[in-house]
C-alpha cells in the first residue's frame, strides 16, 4: 500500500477512553464525506497501520480522526501520546461503504453509531449534498456516559451556526444522543429505541418505514449486528456491492 505523510496540528482528550486529533491535508489528498483510510506510525522500522473514518468534510483544510483508547491496544495505546508537530503516515487511498451512492432514496437518513463510529458521520453532516437528497438527517450517538457524547457542542452549537451550512442544518439535522450506564435526557441502547418506536417518536417523526428510512450503521460488531438484524426483519435490505440498498454499515474499527 501507497502511504504519504501528513503532521499533527491539534489534539483533544476527551477523556480516558476517547481522543481525536487533525493533521495537514495535501490539496491534492481526495476523499468522500464518509470515507474511511490506514494510520499509523512507524513501529519498529515497519508501518503499524489501523482503518480510521475521516471525521472531517472533504472541503475542509485539515484532516480530522477520532479515536479510541486502549491501553494494550497495538496503535493507539501509541497514538494517544501523539503531539502537535507529530508525523503520522495515511494510506494514499480512502475508501468505504458509507456514502450515499449505495442508499436508494428515500426522505429520512438515519446515521446510528456508537463509541467512535460517530467519525465517519461527523464528515457526512458537514456535506451539503447529503442535504440535498434527504428531508430529515437523524444523526443518533449511542454512548456509555454523559462525557463520551463528544462532538456534542460542534454538532449543537457549532454546526447550526455556521456560515454556509448553517441555515441547511438548523432545516434538517436531528441529534440524538443517548446514555446507558448514567442519567440523561435520552437513555437506553439505540437498538431498543429503534424497536419500541421511541427514537422516531421523540423526534416526532413518523413509524420507521420502507418507504421514507434509509440508514447508515457505523459503531461495534454487536451494535451493527444487532442493528442489521432489527432492519432484516423489518424488510429493510442490505445494499450489496452493486446494489443500492435501503441500509449500509462499516464496523467502527475499535480495537480489542
Ligand atoms: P451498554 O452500556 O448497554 O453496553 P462501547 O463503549 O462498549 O462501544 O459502547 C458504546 C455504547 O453502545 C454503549 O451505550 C453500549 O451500551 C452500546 N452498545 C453496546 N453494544 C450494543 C448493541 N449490541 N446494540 C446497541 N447498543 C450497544
Amino acid at each position: 500500500m501507497a502511504y504519504i505523510t501528513e503532521t499533527v496540528t491539534c489534539v483533544r482528550h476527551w477523556n480516558e477512553r476517547l481522543f481525536s486529533f487533525r493533521t495537514t491535508r495535501k490539496p491534492t489528498y481526495r476523499f468522500k464525506n464518509g470515507h474511511f483510510v490506514m494510520i499509523g506510525i512507524e513501529d519498529e522500522g515497519k508501518p503499524l497501520m489501523r482503518a480510521y473514518s475521516i471525521a472531517s468534510a472533504n472541503y475542509e483544510e485539515e484532516l480530522e480522526f477520532f479515536s479510541i483508547k486502549v491501553p494494550n491496544g497495538p496503535l493507539t495505546s501509541k497514538l494517544q501520546h501523539i503531539k502537535v508537530g507529530d508525523e503520522l503516515m495515511l494510506s494514499e487511498k480512502s475508501t468505504g461503504t458509507l456514502v450515499t451512492d449505495y442508499t436508494l432514496p428515500g426522505k429520512n437518513l438515519w446515521l446510528i453509531s456508537t463509541g467512535t463510529g460517530l467519525a465517519p458521520f461527523m464528515s457526512i453532516i458537514k456535506d451539503p449534498e447529503v442535504y440535498e437528497q434527504f428531508d430529515k438527517i437523524i444523526l443518533t450517538h449511542g454512548a456509555r456516559y454523559k462525557k463520551c457524547l463528544a462532538y456534542h457542542d460542534l454538532i449543537t452549537q457549532k454546526l447550526p451556526n455556521n456560515e454556509f451550512i448553517g441555515d441547511i442544518v438548523k432545516e434538517k439535522l436531528l441529534y440524538y444522543p443517548t446514555v446507558t450506564r448514567e442519567e440523561f435526557k435520552n437513555q437506553g441502547r439505540l437498538t431498543d429505541l429503534i424497536k419500541s418506536g421511541k427514537l422516531a417518536k421523540d423526534l416526532g417523526l413518523p413509524k420507521i418505514n420502507l418507504e421514507d428510512d434509509r440508514f447508515m450503521l457505523c459503531g461495534s460488531e454487536a451494535l451493527i449486528k444487532d442493528m442489521s438484524d432489527i432492519l432484516d426483519e423489518m424488510g429493510f435490505i442490505k445494499a450489496k456491492k452493486r446494489t443500492q440498498g435501503h441500509y449500509v454499515l462499516e464496523n467502527a474499527f475499535v480495537e480489542k
